[in-house]
Order: C-alpha cells, then sequence, then structure tokens
C-alpha cells in the first residue's frame, strides 16, 4: 500500500515547495551555483524552490542533514568536490558519501583562483612565493572548513610551496571574502563564481586561475602553469543530489529540470560571466554523477592520506 501511496505521490510531483540545501553559507560560490539552478529548475517544475544554507564542517553538517531528509523529492541538495573528499577527511561521518544519496546529475566544473586582500605585498606570484616563504607564521589563509574546495586548494598549494599557513575557517568564502575585503585574512583560493566580479573590481589582488588555459571572462590572469605553479589545475565539480530512496519517477524529473536549467540562456550566461559552463547533457544524468563521484572518492583518498589531513 505505501509503495502504491509513494506510487500516487511521485506520479503528480511536485505539489509543494522544493528545498535545495547548500552545505555552505549564502553568498559563496556553492550558493550562487544554487540559486541559478534552483531559479530555473522551480520555473521547470511549476513549483517554488528554495535554497536553505546549512554551514559547517567544509560542508558536512549539510549533507547529513539531507542525508537524514525523507526521501520524498522534496529535499535535494547541491554539493561539489567535497562529497567526494570528506570520507577521506572525516573519519566518523554519519552517513556514506555515496549509499546515503540518489544522484541526481553533475551541473558545473569551476575554475579556482589564487587571491589576496587588495594591499597584500606581493605584486605577482613570484613576490607572493617569496613574502609566504619569509614569513611563514604572519600570512593567514581562509577556507570554508576541511573538505571545501578552499581546503583542498589551500592543501595543494601548501603542500607545492612547501609551506604550512594559519588556516582560519569560515562557514563559506562568502564570509571570507568580507574578511578579506577588509583586509582581515590574507590570501585564499576560491571559485571563479565568488572571485571574478572582486578581481575586475580591483578589489582583491589575483595571482593565477588554476585551469590549463586563461578563461575568457578574465584573460589577463595568467593560470598558474604561466605564473610558477606547473601543473597546478583544480577544478570544482558541482553535483546534485536526493536522500537515498527518493523514487525513481522523481528523480527522474529532478534531472530533467536539472538538464533544461542548464540550456536556460540566463543560467548559461550568468555561469559565463563567472568563468565557468554547464557540464554537457549527457552528464548532467544519475549514472553520470555516481560514476563521477565513485571516481573521485577513489582518486582523493590516497592523496587526502598522503597529506596527513583529517578530522576525527
Ligand atoms: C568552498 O570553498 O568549498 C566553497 O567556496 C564554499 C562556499 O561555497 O562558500
Amino acid at each position: 500500500l505505501v509503495g502504491a501511496a509513494f506510487g500516487a505521490q511521485a506520479q503528480n510531483y511536485p505539489t509543494k515547495t522544493i528545498t535545495m540545501v547548500v552545505p555552505f553559507a549564502a553568498g559563496g560560490p556553492t550558493d550562487t551555483v544554487a540559486r541559478l539552478v534552483a531559479q530555473s529548475m522551480g520555473a521547470t517544475l511549476k513549483q517554488q524552490i528554495i535554497v536553505e544554507n546549512v554551514g559547517g564542517a567544509g560542508g558536512t553538517i549539510g549533507a547529513a542533514r539531507v542525508a537524514k531528509s525523507a526521501p520524498d523529492g522534496y529535499t535535494i541538495f547541491l554539493h561539489h568536490i567535497g562529497q567526494s573528499t570528506a570520507p577521506a577527511l572525516y573519519r566518523k561521518l554519519s552517513y556514506n558519501a555515496i549509499d546515503s544519496f540518489e544522484p541526481i546529475g553533475l551541473v558545473t566544473d569551476v575554475p579556482m583562483t589564487l587571491i589576496a586582500r587588495a594591499n597584500f605585498p606581493a605584486k605577482d606570484f613570484k613576490e607572493l612565493l617569496a613574502y609566504v616563504k619569509a614569513n611563514k607564521e604572519k600570512v593567514t589563509y581562509a577556507n570554508a572548513g576541511l573538505g571545501s574546495a578552499s581546503h583542498l586548494c589551500g592543501m595543494l598549494f601548501q603542500t607545492a610551496i612547501g609551506v604550512d599557513l594559519t588556516t582560519v575557517p569560515y562557514k563559506g568564502t562568502g564570509p571570507a571574502m568580507n574578511d578579506m575585503l577588509g583586509g582581515q585574512v590574507d590570501i585564499m583560493c576560491d571559485q571563479t563564481t565568488n572571485t571574478t566580479s572582486q578581481i575586475k573590481g580591483g578589489k582583491v589582488k589575483v595571482y593565477g586561475v588554476t585551469t590549463k588555459t586563461r578563461l575568457a571572462s578574465m584573460p589577463n590572469v595568467p593560470t598558474m602553469n604561466e605564473a610558477g605553479l606547473p601543473g597546478f589545475e583544480v577544478a570544482v565539480w558541482h553535483g546534485l543530489y536526493a536522500p537515498k530512496g527518493t523514487p525513481k519517477p522523481v528523480v527522474d524529473q529532478l534531472s530533467n529540470a536539472l538538464r533544461v536549467a542548464l540550456k536556460d540562456p540566463t543560467v548559461k550566461q550568468r555561469f559565463a560571466d563567472l568563468g565557468t559552463e554547464p557540464v554537457a547533457d549527457n552528464r548532467a544524468r544519475p549514472e553520470a554523477l555516481r560514476a563521477h563521484l565513485k571516481s573521485e572518492i577513489d582518486r582523493w583518498g590516497p592523496i587526502i592520506t598522503k597529506a596527513g589531513q583529517y578530522a576525527d
């Protein structure tokens, strides 16, 4: 009987507002991607999708909340690469990064930029490297907690240059950026969805972008390869999930609405302005996200274990 009830429910889904959980504070890059996608998906599904920011612990607080939510299609989850790094970083997760969720589809791969507060005393990466090495204890590095993309990029950066910096964790790089604009924190590696406007406005210094080739949205910004850190490439992939057990017809409807959103001219233009682009249509599907998440968990596990960073 319950199956039938669920079946009927799935039949005329959605009949009420949907919540999209973002596991970081409002105003950051993940929030920016979520709100663009939620707006368009809501139009397709003819129901409002409201974004709920559940920050903390590098995105794992939000993930745990969704893992425990009713699998009825009214709670969905937008997260990024952090979904694949958390299993190696957190030894006591209350959920399984794969089995506690139903994948809906991949969304976008966002480049990162190495930035500093506007009056940081280094005009290019060479000077940054020299200054950081000469002032190890003084330089502060902002991130959004263990497991955030800014943490991952920072870990790779500090490993690459052989310097451990003082980390200042925030509930998202939205708040971190506010502190950087106020000169309260020195450097950060953050996604172009959060840094493009500040860089173009001259409000922060930029040392490089973590892509193979320069971005059309910021052609004057060198790649980290050009700047002096060869092979420093990081792209922050984002995925959309529902709790495990969400009925397949509902997951399919959500994947369809996601694919429509990724073709929406407004979404595509905003993504382009912010240095990114939607994934190809065939990747905005459950099986593509499931495969990518599995391969990323396998890829990052050994790297993180070698870097010796984890939380008990
Ligand atoms: C991250 O560093 O993972 C994100 O920038 C966090 C956020 O979206 O605020």
